[in-house]
């Protein structure tokens, strides 16, 4: 008991230790150079003198790799990966690595994650391990036949399933657990029916595991059965297994925590709200999907589908004032893997869960549900306050300049001009960027800008 205790103490006095010198490393980090950045990277233990090399030799990856990914190869698409700061959860902290295209997001993230980190607390629980994998028989000549027959059989068909593909699932302590028989009514009023395998698929995915699993079950069920299975797929509306994240803001200023709240309800009541509203929580969500190798594609669909389970698109998240405090909630499947697909292939994806510390599938679910519901959080404070051009567009103001055709020395010049404008009409785009160049360059007698479409 005492060891217990004494474990107890260590780990968290570690835990403290930790986020210490996390705070210490990231105070000031978006004002550091690229070099300062790897070298605190490197000092916090996030990133090791190899990673920083392979970055500053400009990520250069074998292509025989990407010829393993995909077909027709023709080369990589480099796309810019950032590092999200300040995030603590479940009293953890997390470097988080962003891969992504659109600016702001990972600024944002930061400084929604810095309050947070102040003010607030981020906990994360996932309910379920299931996925699911359906087998469908689009004309059955008798459901209720059907259906107890393989409810009848099920043990043993999950014994075989387990026994023939899901044998290493097993031993790491997974494999199919139910099978359930779900009815459709076809428009020509025959009977559909719809098995339903479960699966709990550990660290993987599992997409490739159930495909198998199903594959494997349709002659048995044929069989059994002698009705005509027409596919098996697994299905992206994973409602077995959901992960929440809990976001606490505590003692927020009661004008603030009132406008968050009316701005969560918008998204609760309306679709075309919800929509934006989910657009954003991916923001937080996707880049590090892609930054660890994930197919981001069908966590988008779940989550779309999971929002739209009663029938209307909703928002999957709620922010409700609860006395003096915020408190925010993300609930929808991640379903994503840390092996499996090109997780462990692909160095970047590899460097990436090494950032995070991340080992489980489970853990890289809730760090994104969490990132997701505190870019939510960014987004509707920014949306109900300042508005959302201020944080965007000074951010875009760089890549307007560089759009305009603005060189090194330029550049300064003409974003502290841009900035002003901003300041002053609340409006910037290319074309400002490019009466700024001009007059700049007019000033100096040099040549007239190009346009580059940004
Ligand atoms: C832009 O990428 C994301 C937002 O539109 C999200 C939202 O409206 O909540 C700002």
């Amino acid at each position: 008991m005492e060891t217990t205790l004494n474990n107890e103490t260590n780990n968290t006095n570690t835990s403290l230790k930790l986020i210490e010198k996390y705070n210490e490393v990231f105070q000031g980090f978006s004002k550091l150079d690229r070099d300062e950045r790897l070298k605190s990277l490197i000092k916090l233990g996030s990133l090791t003198g190899e990673d920083v090399e392979f970055l500053k030799a400009g990520s250069p990856i074998d292509i025989e790799l990407a010829e393993k990914f995909i077909e027709n190869v023709i080369g990589y698409f480099p796309m810019s990966i950032g590092v999200a700061t300040n995030f603590i959860i479940d009293k953890k902290p997390y470097v988080i690595p962003m891969a992504v295209e659109e600016t702001s997001i990972i600024a944002a993230a930061s400084k929604t994650a810095k309050w947070l980190r102040e003010k607030g607390e981020i906990k994360t629980e996932i309910f379920g391990q299931d996925i699911l994998g359906q087998i469908q028989l689009a004309v059955v000549k008798d459901f209720l036949a059907f259906k107890s027959k393989i409810l009848l059989h099920k043990e043993k068909l999950i014994e075989l399933a387990n026994m023939e593909v899901g044998k290493g699932l097993v031993r790491r302590g997974g494999g199919v657990n139910d099978i359930e028989v779900r009815h459709l009514k076809r428009p020509d009023g025959k009977d559909m029916a719809v098995v339903h395998v479960r699966a709990n698929p550990c660290d993987a995915m599992g997409a490739n595991i159930m495909n198998q699993i199903c594959e494997y079950l349709k002659p048995k069920i044929e069989e059994l059965t002698n009705e005509k299975v027409t596919m098996c797929i697994l299905s992206n509306l994973v409602d077995t297994k959901v992960t929440r994240a809990k976001i606490i803001v505590r003692d927020v200023e009661p004008e603030l925590a009132e406008k968050i709240e009316e701005g969560s309800l918008f998204a609760e009541l309306d679709p075309y709200r919800a929509a934006t509203n989910n657009k954003g929580v991916l923001n937080g969500i996707d880049p590090i999907l892609i930054a660890t190798g994930n197919d981001w594609r069908a966590v988008e669909a779940g989550i779309h589908a999971y929002a739209a389970r009663d029938g209307q698109y909703r928002s999957i998240t709620r922010w409700k004032r609860d006395g003096k405090n915020l408190v925010g909630l993300f609930e929808a499947p991640v379903i994503l893997g840390v092996v499996g697909g090109v997780t462990k292939l692909h160095p970047i994806a590899r460097m990436s869960l090494r950032m995070m510390g991340i080992e489980t599938a489970s853990e890289l679910s809730r760090v994104c549900a969490a990132v997701g519901l505190a870019t939510n959080l960014g987004a509707i404070k920014a949306l109900t306050t300042v508005g959302i051009i201020e944080g965007h567009m000074k951010l875009h103001i760089k890549n307007l300049t560089i759009g305009a055709g603005a060189k090194e020395k330029e550049i300064p010049i003409v974003q502290k001009k841009l900035e002003e404008i901003l300041l002053m009409t609340k409006r910037i785009s290319l074309h400002n960027a490019i009466e700024v160049l001009r007059e700049l360059r007019d000033s100096k007698g040099a040549s007239s800008p190009q346009e580059t479409q940004v």
